[in-house]
């Protein structure tokens, strides 16, 4: 469909080669360096996920107790970093934030902004240990609360929570249930080889920019209402069908009236054609989370009726479209108490481990050109020059 004389949206254009995710879209398979979603998403914690991601391999004992403490105690950020917070508007959304805490994170960092291994090291272990830090103080900042430095006596989602909900005054109650809820969303996420997101933290890598720069830019591509912005869609449409009154039916033929320009968010997906399999790990949180937690279940019971209306109609079957892992992704984030715009902020802390494992195989291969598409030019050709006077 549409102008076949160029790939539009790189359909089907390999933009390189990598080793780090393997996609089978029609038989719903997702494996990161050869090990299945599923069996990661139950036996893993994100971090020993990022290591594997990032290195290659699943570390030894040793390997992630060392990795762990590196990473842990580099989530504090410099003093002056917390004040940077206060420079934005209260209210601001916090992912332009958590992009501009990054470019903010390479001034503070300054010393290992370079291409050399060492710098990429210490990059790599800055970015993963720093980036909750800072996308919770974006999320204190936007509710005008206190923010709290990092506790080495918790883990890394620990020390995310605490850092988002916690109050200075007081301790803070851990729910393991939750906290492992949390990990089972970022693991889920890790990495998802070239999405719009990820091609981008190659694109600007490719010109030699440093990793902070390319994470930056990965940050803001993920921001978009159709890549990592559809969870935050997804819980606002739900609540409109509800505020509506409108049915599920109804829904879904205003769905289908291609002239309303209404697409069912969470739906679709440009390689998986049969099933998301993240999709499928997530709605099993969803219920338990939600059992847990004061949750929008009225939210809930519209998305199943929603999903099953869909997943019942030619219009979506005819076109292979199934729920993705934005479906229920952001039911789950409202139950533990995040905002709808801190969603895709969540999305980018686990989406971290891909970007960076994704820069550095770039920045490994000697072979690596710089990126530059080429175009159908379709404009006009020779004009001459008009003075202004005779325009
Ligand atoms: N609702 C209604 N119709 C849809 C939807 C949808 N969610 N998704 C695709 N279609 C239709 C589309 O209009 C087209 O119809 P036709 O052939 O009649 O023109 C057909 O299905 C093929 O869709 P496409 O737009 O060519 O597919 P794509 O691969 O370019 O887009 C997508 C993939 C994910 C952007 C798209 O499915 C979409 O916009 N979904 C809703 C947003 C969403 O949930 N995004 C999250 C994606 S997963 C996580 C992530 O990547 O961040």
């Amino acid at each position: 469909t549409g102008d076949t004389t160029y790939d539009q949206g790189f359909s089907s254009t390999a933009s390189c080669k990598s080793a780090i995710t393997f996609i089978d879209g029609d038989a719903g398979v997702l494996q990161y360096r050869g090990y299945s979603i599923e069996q990661l998403a139950e036996k893993s914690s994100f971090l020993e996920t990022a290591y594997l991601v990032i290195y290659g391999e699943l570390p030894t004992a040793e390997q992630l107790a060392t990795f762990e403490d590196r990473i842990t105690k580099n989530m504090i950020i410099d003093e002056r970093m917390r004040d940077f917070f206060r420079c934005f508007p209260r209210r601001s959304h916090p992912m332009p934030v958590l992009a501009a805490g990054i470019m903010g994170l390479s001034t503070f960092n300054s010393e290992t902004t370079g291409l050399d291994n060492d710098s990429v090291e210490e990059a790599t272990t800055r970015l993963l240990a720093k980036v909750p830090t800072l996308a919770a103080y974006g999320y204190k900042n936007s509710i005008g609360k206190p923010t709290l430095y990092p506790d080495h006596s918790l883990n890394y989602i620990e020390n995310f929570e605490r850092m988002s909900f916690g109050n200075p005054a007081e301790p803070y109650q851990i729910d393991d249930k939750i906290t492992r809820a949390l990990e089972v969303l970022l693991i889920l996420h890790a990495d998802h080889e070239q999405n719009c997101s990820t091609s981008t933290v190659r694109l600007v890598g490719s010109s030699q920019a440093n990793l902070y720069a390319s994470v930056a830019s990965g940050v803001n591509a993920l921001s978009g209402p159709l890549h990592g912005g559809a969870n935050q869609e997804v819980l606002e449409m739900l609540q409109q069908i509800k505020d509506s009154g409108m049915s599920v039916q109804e829904f879904v033929d205003k769905v289908k009236n291609k002239e309303s320009g209404i697409k069912l968010m969470g739906f679709g997906h440009r390689i998986y054609k049969n099933y998301d399999p993240r999709a499928n790990i997530i709605k099993k949180h969803a219920d338990e989370v939600l059992k847990l937690k004061e949750g929008r279940r009225d939210l809930l019971d519209i998305a199943q009726e929603l999903e099953q209306t869909a997943l019942n109609d030619d219009y979506f079957q005819s076109r292979k479209l199934y729920p993705n892992v934005d479906f229920y992704s952001g039911l789950i984030y409202e139950a533990m108490g995040f905002p709808v715009n801190m969603f895709t902020v969540l999305f980018a802390i686990g989406r971290l481990p891909g970007w960076i494992a994704q820069w550095r195989e770039q920045n490994n291969d000697k072979s690596t050109k710089i990126g530059r598409p080429r175009q159908v030019y379709v404009g006009q050709t020779h004009r001459d020059f008009v003075p202004l006077e005779q325009r």
